[in-house]
């Protein structure tokens, strides 16, 4: 059923490094770590394994050959196997979903490039744990920079975007996410031979079960799913541009792989870091920002290596925005017919509207950083809102849809396509039936009360 007028990844290694590219981003880098910081580090981080396997993966496949098969957008997708009834709206849920978690999401990779233009130029040669929180304030209460940072780096998700599946995405991805892995590498060294270094990874290493309770689970599993770029079909679209004669499940399989590996690899990279210092791994979104430019401040090679890490971060998070932009992109392009610059551009503009809001809550307009009644700023109600919530429900519909309306018998028939033998088909069948499902279910109704 699927076109291949669209485009195409060039190869099975273009796929796994664009879908790689979506799933590595600010997620692992920068929310993995205050989130597990938050919740009791080695504890969250045995649910965010636990969920990785048991719910997020079958959900990956499921969305990859739903793509793979129908060669669809999300809203397509859905339209193609079930013309009649409802589905769709879960397609266009991803969509909106989608420019949501782009227009908060930019903010943040604008804070990256605003760092990384900062750790270059030497700004941060002076600053000490007691003026970080102000530097970092000043930074994101700067409304206008915080504007022109957040166009800059929708326009440069434009720019990818804009040229195509695989001259654009696949073509930066294969240069980017290979440079994002040795900039880790020797972060990583630097990191570990921090003296103090240990007690970081005591926290990150042992749990701490005392801190058991429903938000770390729910927590961690909407974790999994943002960093896996599950729920709103970005694994959908990049599936409907993967090959029919691709192993499907070997290619999914590497993406979750890969980005497990980079999100513990982060913590491994943080938390010696913060506790070498003696500071506090609950630091919330300003985490990374605060804390690290003190610890490059203070360690030999700082400025290099304060550079090198927002460089890094502004890597993982194009390649991420890209794919963000891509889902509402390819809607437009395959549904309205539009050209892929119109969409790209429409889709952005429409992003950067709803990023203003989000910049405002570090403004000092009251009403953006604690809205009334519910008192979290915008930004933290987008971020809860979206990734815990729409993700979470929208991956519960796509297992559902995937098992029992498209069929999982079906699906298995798309999965193992160009591969013949799927060794965990059966396992694949009962969690995408009944373990995802019901654990997504279970884990939102615990955090409702
Ligand atoms: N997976 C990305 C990250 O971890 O930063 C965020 C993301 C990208 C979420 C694309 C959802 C998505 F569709």
């Amino acid at each position: 059923m699927a076109t291949t007028t669209r485009g195409n990844w060039g190869s099975k290694i273009g796929f796994i490094l664009a879908a790689s590219g979506s799933a590595v981003g600010l997620g692992n880098i920068w929310r993995f770590p205050y989130t597990a910081g938050e919740n009791g580090g080695a504890l969250f981080v045995f649910f965010y394994l636990v969920s990785i396997l048991l719910i997020a993966w079958p959900v990956l496949i499921a969305e990859a050959s739903l793509g793979r098969f129908t060669g669809k957008n999300p809203v397509g997708a859905f339209k193609a196997l079930r013309p009649k009834g409802q589905w769709k709206l879960v397609g266009y849920l991803g969509v909106i979903t989608g420019i949501m978690i782009l227009s908060f999401y930019s903010m943040i990779a604008g804070w990256t490039l605003g760092y990384f233009f900062r750790a270059i130029t030497g700004k941060f040669s002076t600053i000490s744990g007691a003026n970080a929180r102000r530097v970092f304030e000043g930074f994101t209460g700067d409304t206008f920079l915080q504007l022109l940072l957040l166009g800059i780096f929708i326009l440069m998700t434009v720019y990818v975007v804009s040229r195509g599946v695989s001259s654009g995405i696949e073509k930066f991805a294969k240069v980017l996410m290979p440079g994002l892995f040795i900039i880790m590498i020797f972060l990583l060294i630097r990191s570990l031979t921090l003296e103090g270094a240990s007690k970081g990874l005591a926290f990150y290493l042992n749990p701490d079960f005392s801190k058991l309770s429903p938000r770390v689970i729910i927590d961690a599993m909407g974790q999994a799913f943002f960093s896996l770029s599950l729920g709103m079909g970005a694994m959908i679209t990049y599936g409907s541009y993967l090959k029919k004669d691709e192993n499907l499940p070997s290619a999914t399989s590497w993406v979750a792989f890969f980005d497990t590996f980079i999100a513990i690899m982060a913590g491994f990279i943080i938390f010696p870091a913060i506790f070498s210092q003696g500071m506090d791994p609950a630091g919330g979104p300003g985490l990374v920002f605060e804390i690290l430019p003190v610890i490059f401040a203070k360690m030999p090679g700082g400025g290099v290596f304060g550079s090198l890490f927002f460089l890094l971060l502004c890597i993982a998070a194009l390649t991420s925005t890209v794919s963000l932009l891509e889902v509402a992109s390819a809607y437009c392009i395959d549904e309205k017919k539009w050209s892929r610059k119109k969409s790209a551009l429409v889709m952005a503009g429409i992003t950067f509207i709803f990023g203003i809001p989000s910049v405002l809550s570090y403004s000092n307009i009251k009403f953006f950083k604690a809205l009334p009644l519910i008192k979290t700023s915008f930004f933290g109600l987008q971020d809860k809102l979206w990734t815990t919530f729409a993700l979470s429900i929208g991956a519960f519909f796509i297992a559902i849809f995937v098992g029992y309306i498209w069929k999982s018998a079906n699906a298995l028939k798309e999965i193992t396509r160009g591969t013949q033998k799927f060794k965990y088909a059966l396992i694949w069948s009962i969690s995408v039936k009944f373990l995802s499902p019901l654990l997504i279910i279970l884990v939102l109704v615990m955090s409702i009360f």
